[in-house]
C-alpha cells in the first residue's frame, strides 16, 4: 500500500456471464480524499462497490483496504470493524422500523450480533451507547427531528440522509455513496453537498457514485471516469471534465 492512500484498487475484472462488467480496473483514494466515479448507466460503479464491500468476488485484480486484502466473503459486521461502510443506489430502510433503529442497524457490528437484537436483545447499558452514537450522527447530519418516524413519513431527500447516516453511525475512515444525489431537488441536493464537506471535515475518506457531473466538479479531489467497465480517465475535475473520451462517453458520437 502506497503512503497516503486508503483504499487500492489494482486490476479488477469481473463479468457476469458473457458481460464484462469490470475490466482491469485500478486506481486508488488517499486518506482525506473526496474520490467520485463516474460514467453512463452500466458503466460498472456499482459491481465495484458491491466487490469492495464483498458482496461479489472479482474474477481477478486485488482490492487493499489499509491491510486487509480482498474483502470478499467479509461479513458486515467485519468489514464496519475493519472501518468502511457504505450506502446503496436504491435506498434500503427497514419500513418497520423507525428512522432511529435504522440508524443503529449500522452498528450491528459492533456488538457481533444478529441486526434486529441491536434493537431487541441489548443490555440496558448497550442500548444507551448504541442511541447516543445514533443520536449523535442524526444531529451532526441535522436529522435529529425525523427520528421517531417511519420511513414513509419523511421525504425523499431525508431518506437518503438517514442512509448515510446509518453508514456513518459506525465511524468509518471511508464511506462509499452510491448515487446520494440521485432524486434530490436542488434545495436538498445543496444539503446534501454541505454534509459530504462535513463528513469530510471529520477525517473521513469519501468514494462516491455520482450521474451528476455538476455535482460531482463542485464537491470532489479527484475524479475516475468509466464506462463499459473499463476506466477511460482520472484526474482533476477540470481535467477530466474536458477529456475527449469523458464528453464521447457521456455524449454519444
Ligand atoms: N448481479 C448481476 N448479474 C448480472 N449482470 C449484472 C449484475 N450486476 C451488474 N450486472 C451488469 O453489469 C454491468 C454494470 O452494472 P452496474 O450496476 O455496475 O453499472 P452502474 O455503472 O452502477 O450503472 P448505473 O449508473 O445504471 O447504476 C451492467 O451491464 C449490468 O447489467
Ligand atoms: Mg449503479
Amino acid at each position: 500500500m502506497e503512503k497516503g492512500n486508503i483504499l487500492e484498487i489494482k486490476n479488477i475484472t469481473k463479468s457476469f456471464g458473457g458481460i464484462r462488467a469490470i475490466d482491469g480496473v485500478s486506481f486508488s483514494v488517499k486518506k482525506k480524499q473526496i474520490k467520485a466515479l463516474v460514467g453512463p448507466n452500466g458503466a460498472g460503479k456499482t459491481t465495484l462497490f458491491n466487490i469492495l464491500t464483498g458482496i461479489y468476488r472479482a474474477d481477478s485484480g486485488e482490492v487493499i483496504f489499509k491491510k486487509e486484502k480482498n474483502l470478499f466473503s467479509y461479513k458486515p459486521h467485519r468489514l464496519i470493524n475493519l472501518g468502511i461502510s457504505r450506502t446503496f443506489q436504491n435506498i434500503q430502510l427497514v419500513d418497520s422500523l423507525t428512522i432511529k433503529d435504522n440508524i443503529a442497524l449500522g452498528l450491528h457490528s459492533a456488538i457481533k450480533t444478529n441486526p434486529i437484537y441491536v434493537i431487541f436483545g441489548l443490555s440496558r447499558k448497550q442500548e444507551r451507547e448504541v442511541f447516543e452514537k445514533v443520536d449523535k450522527v442524526s444531529k451532526f447530519l441535522r436529522i435529529e427531528e425525523y427520528l421517531l418516524k417511519f420511513p414513509n413519513q419523511i421525504p425523499f431527500g431525508v431518506k437518503r440522509l438517514v442512509e448515510i447516516a446509518r453508514a456513518l453511525v459506525s465511524e468509518p475512515e471511508l464511506i462509499l455513496l452510491d448515487e446520494p444525489a440521485a432524486g434530490l431537488n436542488e434545495r436538498e441536493t445543496e444539503l446534501l453537498l454541505k454534509s459530504i464537506f462535513r463528513i469530510w471535515e471529520r477525517n473521513i475518506s469519501i468514494l462516491l457514485i455520482e450521474h451528476d457531473v455538476e455535482f460531482v466538479t463542485s464537491c470532489s479531489h479527484s475524479i475516475v471516469v468509466m464506462d463499459s467497465g473499463k476506466k477511460i480517465a482520472e484526474g482533476l475535475p477540470s481535467e477530466v471534465m474536458n477529456d475527449r473520451r469523458v464528453i464521447k462517453a457521456y455524449m454519444g458520437e
